[in-house]
């Protein structure tokens, strides 16, 4: 992910001419040497360190992103804070919903600008599916259903990588992909009030990592440790707004491998997204001949913010454009001042139904959030 952010503050001018700041790339701290070092050699930043604590320090820089495991995302947001540097963190925020609004409130008392990894909801479609709920022009809202299965840690032989250790990750699939599809509810739905949730580990046991690899490394025949955090949850949650609906979030499923999905069901229409087709919406809206059924919508410049990449519909936005989108929204908040979202607020919202969802697995019943 640092190499994610490193790129997309490099290309924030090529997309966002008018972005009010622009972003030099200072000092990036890995504890790995080489990897700090390629930081230098390969991302374009002036300086690398071992130590993240001299990022803080150094008196060049005025906002930070950070990238690392989730463990360290509250102590360097506190000292970013606590020194007056604005930072754009990756989710989740903290380990627990506890740590997120340490976080949520030191950038408060400290009135630095946030914004946080929920990188999913600058997709163009995603825009234009909250700008036709809030219309009005799928009717009153009945239903919203979510998915996000990836099979990232499917394979039993993946490593025990930080991501399955609870001092180092905090919770698993509910921290890693449910806090996003928690915070896209919220976006579009509004706030969550009640959840019930199943919670389970179904791979209770991974070797042990060889070296430095990441989530994706596999080690044939290492030694087994176990894995201390979930990999599944299946929820059903109530917003505010009476509606209700059920969001699912697994790191283990075979066949999809970024299947991040939400289908909201108005009285009048609905809408539809996946992100393995990301530039797509499906639309429902009847049609007056009488036609029923979902038709697919293509983004293209109308559906902002997609003019900024691609100069005709059909043409095909990533992943990494959205963190391009994401870098712009944050550096213009550290120019003008102006919080945008989604920002540590919002992060705590969304850990709140997440730590809900947890509670609701040991206590199998409906949890307030
Ligand atoms: N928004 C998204 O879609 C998205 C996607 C992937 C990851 N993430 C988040 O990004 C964060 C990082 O995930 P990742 O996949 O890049 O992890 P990773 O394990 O690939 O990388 C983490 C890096 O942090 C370094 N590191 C570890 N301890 C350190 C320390 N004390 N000081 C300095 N550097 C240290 C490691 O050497 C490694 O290079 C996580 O919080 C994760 O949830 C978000």
């Amino acid at each position: 992910m640092g190499r994610v952010h490193s790129s997309a503050y490099r290309r924030v001018r090529d997309h966002f001419p008018d972005c009010a700041g622009e972003a030099r790339l200072v000092v990036a701290a890995d504890e790995t040497e080489a990897r700090a070092q390629a930081a230098v050699d390969q991302l374009g930043f002036a300086r690398a360190t071992t130590d993240w604590r001299d990022v803080i320090a150094d008196p060049a820089v005025d906002a930070v992103s950070i990238t690392a495991p989730n463990h360290l995302h509250r102590e360097v947001a506190l000292a970013a804070a606590a020194a007056g540097k604005h930072f754009w963190c990756e989710k989740p925020v903290g380990r627990s919903a506890a740590e997120t609004a340490d976080v949520a409130a030191a950038a408060e008392r400290a009135g630095v600008r946030t914004i946080v990894g929920f990188n999913y909801r600058q997709a163009p479609a995603v825009q234009h599916a909250a700008r036709l709920i809030s219309s009005g022009a799928l009717g009153p809202i009945r239903q919203y259903r979510s998915q996000f299965v990836a099979g990232y840690a499917a394979n039993p032989q993946g490593a025990l990588s930080w991501r399955f250790l609870r001092a180092a990750a905090g919770q698993g699939v509910l921290g890693d992909l449910m806090s996003h599809a928690a915070d896209m509810a919220q976006f579009l739905l509004g706030p969550i009030e009640r959840v019930v949730a199943h919670v389970e580990t179904t791979v209770t046991e991974r070797p042990l990592p060889g070296g430095e690899g990441t989530h994706f490394a596999v080690v044939e025949g290492g030694q087994l440790a176990p894995v201390e955090n979930e990999d599944t949850v299946r929820s059903v949650v109530r917003f505010e707004s009476g509606i209700a609906g059920t969001i699912e979030a697994s790191r283990v499923t075979v066949g999809p491998q970024a299947r991040y999905t939400f289908e909201v069901n108005g009285e009048r229409g609905a809408v539809s997204w996946d992100f393995e087709r990301m530039n797509e919406l499906l639309v429902y809206l009847p049609l007056e001949n009488g036609d029923s059924g979902y038709s697919r919508v293509l983004m293209g410049p109308e559906h902002p913010p997609y003019a900024h990449f691609q100069p005709g519909a059909g043409l095909a936005m990533g992943y990494d454009d959205l963190k391009v989108i994401e870098a712009s929204l944050f550096l213009d908040s550290v120019v003008d001042g102006v919080q945008r979202e989604p920002g540590a607020r919002e992060a705590l919202a969304a850990a709140r139904v997440l730590e809900a969802m947890e509670n609701s697995g040991a206590s199998g019943a409906w949890e307030l959030v």
